[in-house]
């Protein structure tokens, strides 16, 4: 099948966050503001999910659904193993309505008020409002960025995994928002150090399937087969295919105590029945049958990532992009121009209308840079790219 991702379907009156409601993100957004924020994709859906959902639809009723069936456990359990080689125990898979909500809900469960969780900045903001609507304390382990590329300071992690205060590491694998998919090396680095001091790990592999051509993503539990209880990896089918609207997400607890503790959470404090009816029926096609889709997407995310390295450099070469080894979200960083953080947002944001991410949103860290939401169609970043230019130059 030949898929057109060229074509932008609009979003109007489809109640979308990213168009329809940009301005509760950002409140100087006008009708001509180019949304390039939140982490949605602009393109269409599969074919064999829309044929399952309407299929589903045909049907006439929605009440209480569970997904307890080896149908959708087979569709789960088939793609880890297909796609990372990744063998998990449907036992171990327990549902939530979203990665956030379950990152809130671990912190709960594994810690305690006024425990140290480690994260590593500049990162996705919602661990750092997690850990301290929970009541626990943020701890930093921030990136280096050295040559134009992040890496892990371990000296920093050892140092702040020792401290028997700091119970959990929220990693996010691969990295939003600089976009580093993290080498098995890296990865065992960190895991020897967590579990050396008893750290708890949270895995967020939510971008785990949106990796660069060539570019390998390793689940961080299968590098620690004997620990594993140890770590907790969340899953969703929703940033691969686009499935943000329809929340469901996959979270993978090992430990049997820890799962006993996680349905009781669920059902008896947030009283969550379970996913919603087609939320279930999307995540069971995209996984059986959506293979071939997000190949071609992957292809198309990898030539848009081409046209802008080139449009930067032909147009913009004091903005250097952090090399994208994973997730649609491009790492912009603007150092070179010396703006105060304001000014940079007040031209890309204010002036040229193309809304993209404040880099401090994701930390101190990020002064200096922009995240970019790059799936969308080749002639909307183009546009988006062009008025940049305008205000930069
Ligand atoms: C690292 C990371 N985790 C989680 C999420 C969102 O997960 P959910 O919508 O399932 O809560 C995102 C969305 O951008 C993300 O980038």
């Amino acid at each position: 099948m030949v898929y057109d991702f060229d074509t932008f379907v609009s979003r109007d009156q489809t109640n979308s966050v990213k168009w329809e409601f940009m301005q509760m993100f950002e409140p100087k957004a006008t009708p001509e503001t180019i949304p390039m924020w939140v982490a949605d994709m602009d393109f269409p859906c599969a074919q064999p999910i829309l044929e399952a959902l309407h299929k589903r639809v045909d049907r006439a009723i929605f009440g209480y659904s569970s997904h307890h069936t080896s149908e959708y456990y087979r569709a789960v359990c088939g793609w880890f193993q297909r796609r990372f080689n990744w063998n998990v125990d449907s036992v171990s898979i327990v549902f939530s309505p979203g990665v956030v909500p379950a990152i809130g809900y671990l912190i709960d469960l594994l810690t305690e008020p006024g425990d140290g969780v480690i994260i590593q900045p500049p990162v996705y903001y919602p661990f750092k409002s997690k850990i301290e609507v929970y009541g626990r304390k943020v701890v930093n382990n921030p990136l280096l960025y050295q040559n134009g590329t992040y890496s892990m300071d371990y000296e920093d992690l050892e140092l702040k995994a020792k401290d028997p205060k700091n119970k959990l590491l929220i990693l996010c694998s691969p990295h939003n928002p600089v976009g580093r998919v993290w080498s098995k090396e890296e990865l065992q680095t960190l895991g020897d150090i967590c579990f050396q001091h008893n750290v708890f790990i949270i895995s967020d592999e939510i971008h785990f399937d949106l990796v660069r051509k060539g570019v390998i993503h390793t689940p961080l539990e299968k590098l620690f087969p004997k620990q594993k209880e140890r770590i907790i990896t969340t899953t969703a089918p929703s940033k691969t295919f686009n499935l943000a609207g329809l929340q469901l997400a996959n979270i993978i607890i090992h430990d049997p105590e820890i799962r006993d503790k996680w349905y009781a959470y669920v059902r008896d404090r947030l009283s969550i029945n379970g996913p919603n009816a087609l939320s279930i029926v999307a995540a069971q096609a995209a996984y059986t049958h959506g293979e071939e889709w997000l190949e071609a997407v992957l292809a198309y995310l990898d030539e848009n990532i081409k046209f802008l390295q080139s449009f930067l450099a032909k147009h913009l070469p004091k903005v250097k992009l952090v090399p994208l080894e994973g997730t649609y979200l491009a790492w912009l960083d603007f150092t070179a121009y010396g703006f105060p953080q304001e000014e940079l947002v007040r031209r890309i944001v204010h002036e040229a209308k193309v809304l993209l991410e404040d880099g401090t949103l994701f930390g101190e860290e990020g002064k200096g840079f922009m995240r970019m939401n790059i799936a969308t169609t080749r002639s909307i970043l183009d546009e988006a790219l062009a008025r940049m230019a305008k205000v930069l130059t």
